[in-house]
């Protein structure tokens, strides 16, 4: 038996949602962004070999090594002795912003689940797969591990039975992200935030959100836009990220819908719903935001969620 989980990146918040709204991402040229992970039959123990471009930025030591953790976690819960070959092939670099360790997390949670024939339901899953992104992340939040696994645009619910669900999305817009090549750590751009907030940003936070998801529903992009607005990390986190308020300027100029931060950045998005002005943007922030190892990807929403690959 073996086989192959891949898990798409993920932007958390999408500006508007701190921590509520993540959506999964799927390049339009058709790759692949995203990690994976193999599993099959070895001899006792746990086997874990490292792949892919980021797989030098990883801990050295298997154990140190998420992956590896997911798959002690099984064996000891289900009480099995399998040996496991485990190969993580690392294609998101760590503390990007596009919800690098929750998709390994997510792949490998997944890939353990269908190899020990899916002892975990849905909910289970995600409640897993949240609570390791949490060791790494420094916090338990669902908004990259929930779209990774499940796809879409998921809405966090947090109630007992019900974790997230997913909301419409506007189909003809696209989601160009930059990752300027820069590693930030999650729990530090989280120590920028304020640990409270005055009443009139809370309400402004309920106001946006709610009107975005209303417009969603409503399929009014219009509306759409004008909410989407981040009042509780981005006042916070712009100054930390090199050259980020210059590029949201240029690229409201250049014609851009509106810009924010994915995830904890330092990786940004940008919405447009014509693919000549996202080309646009993207040459110039190839140009102006990028540094040495920075990426860009004009993209879709990442429908389909985690799945197999072998
Ligand atoms: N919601 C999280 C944050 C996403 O902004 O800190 C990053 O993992």
């Amino acid at each position: 038996m073996s086989l192959t989980v891949y898990a798409p990146a993920s932007m958390g918040n999408v500006g508007v949602g701190f921590d509520l709204l993540g959506a999964a991402l799927a390049p339009i040229d058709g790759s692949l962004l995203g990690d994976r992970v193999s599993i099959s039959s070895a001899d006792a123990g746990i086997h874990l070999s490292l792949a892919g471009h980021w797989a030098d930025k990883l801990p050295q030591n298997p154990q140190d090594n998420i992956v590896y953790q997911c798959a002690d976690f099984f064996l000891k819960q289900l009480n099995r002795k399998d040996g496991l070959a485990l190969v993580l092939e690392k294609n998101l670099p760590v503390g990007s912003g596009l919800g690098s360790s929750a998709s390994s997390v997510v792949a490998a949670i997944y890939a353990l689940n269908e190899y020990f024939d899916n002892p975990y339901d849905e909910q289970a899953l995600l409640r897993l797969m949240g609570e390791f992104e949490g060791k790494i992340s420094g916090s338990v939040h669902y908004d990259n591990v929930a779209p990774s696994y499940l796809g879409g645009m998921q809405l966090m619910l947090g109630t007992q039975s019900k974790l997230c669900d997913a909301i419409p999305t506007f189909d003809d817009w696209y989601w160009l992200v930059a990752y300027p090549g820069i590693s930030l750590s999650t729990a530090k751009m989280r120590d920028l935030l304020p640990k409270q907030y005055d009443k009139s940003v809370a309400i402004d936070f309920g106001r946006y959100l709610s009107a975005f998801v209303h417009a969603s529903y409503q399929q009014d992009p219009k509306l759409a836009i004008s909410v989407l607005k981040d009042v509780l990390a981005e006042p916070y986190r712009a100054a930390a990220i090199p050259g980020y308020e210059e590029s949201r300027a240029a690229l409201a100029e250049i014609g851009m819908l509106t810009s924010g931060i994915s995830g904890s950045g330092p990786t940004l998005f940008s919405i447009t719903d014509n693919l000549q002005t996202a080309k646009k943007a993207q040459t110039w922030l190839e140009e102006n935001y990028l540094q040495q190892g920075g990426f860009s990807h004009i993209c879709k929403i990442d429908v389909q969620g985690t799945r197999r690959t072998d």
